[in-house]
This record gives structure tokens, sequence and C-alpha cells, in this order.
């Protein structure tokens, strides 16, 4: 069942950047790339780091920690040292807000 938490308002999120954001304890990251919003969880699954780059490079957002790489739409881990994925959000547009579907 869907649980929509409201996040900011669309334009706080640029084209190529991503915000990270704490929704009910959970680490969310959404970015902006070629014009669409995007979200995933925010921890990388190599060593639990959290995903706070703030750049999209190529559709993919990096862990500072060791620099594993993510695609922004899909959740795959596209770089070492990370090996699984991380989960994708269903994001919607309503009243210039971004929501974040937590269910
Ligand atoms: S914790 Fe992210 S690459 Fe190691």
């Amino acid at each position: 069942m869907a649980e929509w938490k409201k996040l900011c308002a669309e334009d706080d999120i640029a084209e190529g950047k991503t915000k990270l954001f704490n929704v009910s304890g959970k680490l969310i990251l959404v970015g902006r790339d070629e014009g669409e919003l995007h979200a995933i969880a925010g921890y990388c699954t190599h060593d639990g780091g959290e995903l706070d780059g703030e750049e999209v490079i190529d559709g993919q957002v990096e862990c500072s920690r060791h620099g594993a790489m993510f695609d922004l739409r899909s959740g795959e881990a596209t770089m070492m040292p990370a090996v699984y994925g991380v989960a994708t959000y269903d994001l919607m547009v309503e009243d210039g807000h971004i929501h974040v579907d937590m269910g």
C-alpha cells in the first residue's frame, strides 16, 4: 500500500544534482537526470556508507567512501567495490512538491 511522504519543492533538485533525505529513519537519495527525478536508498551496499554525493555522473551516483557507483534509475551497482544494488522508490510531483512512496 502506498505511503506518500512529502520531501521538498520540485525545483529544489536541479538537473544533475541529488539530495539526501531522512524519511522516517531511512535515507533516501533523490536525483534529477535528463529532466527526470528518481529515488534510491541512500546507503551504499558495500559498507553502509551514506550516498551523500551531490552530483549525477552519467546517470549514476557515487559513494564517497570507496568509489562504488549506482544507477540512479535502476539502483543497480555499476562500479566495484559494491556488488549489490540498492532499492528504488516511486516518486510523484504534486502541487510543486516531490513525494516518495515509502509503502
Ligand atoms: S561504503 Fe560505499 S564504496 Fe565502500
